[in-house]
């Protein structure tokens, strides 16, 4: 059976979290397939907001599995702090229901103090990283020095490596002054209870994951961050170390092509980024305020997972294109139309002006993203609340009109139209 891949196609923050828990309810199996905890996925059903970090968003649907793949680098302390809160929630997560990839890789305390160490060394060119490890972590796989999630099946093997692993990050806190050493035998002591703890959810997921695709599973791989944080097609420097795109997806769950049905890209009706690097259609003071909200709302731009203010900015199509391509999405599902409401003409950037030269690719070089000037659309808005419509035809004229612009501009079709953050506030199309 069929494998739907979610993507976000921003920098990330887009709801797919939200659109992960609505296409749950008719998948057997939801994997995450790439980042750590650096991720923050929201799902609100009534008076309870869940917010996730390494579980994959389908977990809040009793009959869904879920699965961690080899993709993702894992903060074990947080992963069983996950579960503790939702099992106090009344959620009650067994090996069962999660299995976790014995090839994903161990984010420790000393890959947290690497980060940090590493934008405190950076001054004011930090790429404002949400500190929770995940580039040392990625590094360390890729010089193939890293920590994977299987050791914790060999308490022995585990601890040494442990030792090891934090003796040399302490030789190195210690050359660089930034940040105090750690203490080698505390982390073994919380990694010996992870041990114990987390040894029955690893699985050979890849394997798992075959089975279930060649059988009758219905598979859903949630993607984190945005198309424009991934490691090689983002935003570089200023990206995560990890591959978002729908392509990560097959690596990290180690499955092939042959059994992706749609791509559904996840698409803000404006855009938001946290941490640094360019921004082409970025809004300051009040019109920036009016598009993040004061922090009241439990949907307003504040970060998930550090509480920073989000910039934000109007919809970038030039970025959307982009993500369509090095996706190759079949479909978009577009959330936040609500937040539009009321804004006389909505500004909408369909290319840029890079030195009086139109440019309507997305740039590579950063220098060049940097001095673009967005050329924008000015599409008529509508005025009231769209929170309660349930059907595309029943949205304002003009709400109607800016969804239609998006999907011809794109030429993939806007299947999913999100009105607000509860499940049910949804258009599907
Ligand atoms: P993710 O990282 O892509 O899963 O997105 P986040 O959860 O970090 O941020 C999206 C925020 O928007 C969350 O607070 C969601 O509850 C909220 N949200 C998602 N879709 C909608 C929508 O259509 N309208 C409103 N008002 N909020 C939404
Ligand atoms: P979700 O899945 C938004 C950003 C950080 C920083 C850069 C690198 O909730 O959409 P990292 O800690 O990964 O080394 O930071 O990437 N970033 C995110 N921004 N949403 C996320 O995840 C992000 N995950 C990482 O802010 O700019
Ligand atoms: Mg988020």
């Amino acid at each position: 059976m069929p494998l739907d891949i979610i993507v976000g196609t921003q920098w990330g923050d887009e709801g797919k979290g939200r659109i992960t828990d609505l296409l749950a309810a008719k998948a057997d199996i939801v994997a995450r397939y790439s980042g750590g905890d650096n991720a923050g996925h929201t799902v609100s059903i009534g008076d309870e907001i869940y917010k996730l970090h390494l579980l994959p968003s389908g977990i809040i649907n009793p009959n869904v599995t879920c699965i961690i793949g080899n993709g993702l680098v894992v903060n074990p302390t947080v992963l069983l702090g996950e579960i503790q809160d939702l099992f106090v929630r009344g959620i009650d997560v067994t090996p069962q229901r999660l299995k976790l990839s014995d090839r994903a890789h161990l984010v420790t305390p000393g890959h947290i103090a690497l980060d940090q160490s590493a934008e405190l060394a950076k001054g004011d060119k930090a790429i404002g990283t949400t500190q929770r490890g995940i580039g040392p972590t990625y590094t360390h796989k890729t010089a193939r020095t890293g920590l994977r999630t299987g050791l914790l099946a060999d308490k022995d093997s585990l601890l040494d490596a442990i030792s090891r692993h934090i003796e040399s990050v302490n030789q190195k806190l210690l050359i660089e002054q930034r940040i105090p050493k750690l203490d080698v035998n505390e982390i073994k002591s919380q990694f010996a209870t992870c041990s114990d703890l987390l040894t029955p959810f690893l699985a050979d997921t890849s394997h798992f994951l075959d089975d279930a695709l060649n059988g009758k599973a219905n598979v859903l791989a949630e993607g984190a961050q945005g198309t424009l944080l991934d490691l090689d097609h983002g935003t570089y420097p200023f990206v995560t170390s990890s591959w978002p795109i729908s392509a990560g997806a097959l690596l990290g769950l180690g499955i092939g092509p042959k059994h992706v049905r749609r791509v559904i890209g996840v698409a803000k009706a404006f855009t938001s980024r946290v941490g640094s690097g360019p921004f082409p259609t970025e809004l300051f003071a009040d019109a920036a305020e009016r598009l993040r909200g004061s922090g009241q709302k439990p949907w307003d731009e504040y970060g998930t997972t550090t509480g920073r203010p989000r910039r934000v900015g109007w919809l970038d199509l030039v970025i959307l294109k982009y993500a369509v391509r090095v996706n190759g999405l079949t479909e978009l599902a577009l959330t936040k139309l609500d937040i539009l409401s009321d804004i006389p003409n909505i500004p909408v950037c369909v290319a840029y002006n890079y030195h009086d030269q139109v440019i309507d690719s997305f740039p590579a070089d950063l220098k060049v993203l940097g001095e673009c000037e967005p050329i924008l659309d000015y599409l008529a808005g509508w005025k009231g609340d769209i929170a309660s419509i349930r059907k595309r035809n029943d949205l304002p004229l003009n709400a109607k009109k800016y969804v239609d612009f998006i999907q011809e501009f794109l030429g993939i079709p806007v299947r999913l139209i999100s009105v607000g953050p509860e499940r049910d506030q949804i258009i599907i199309c």
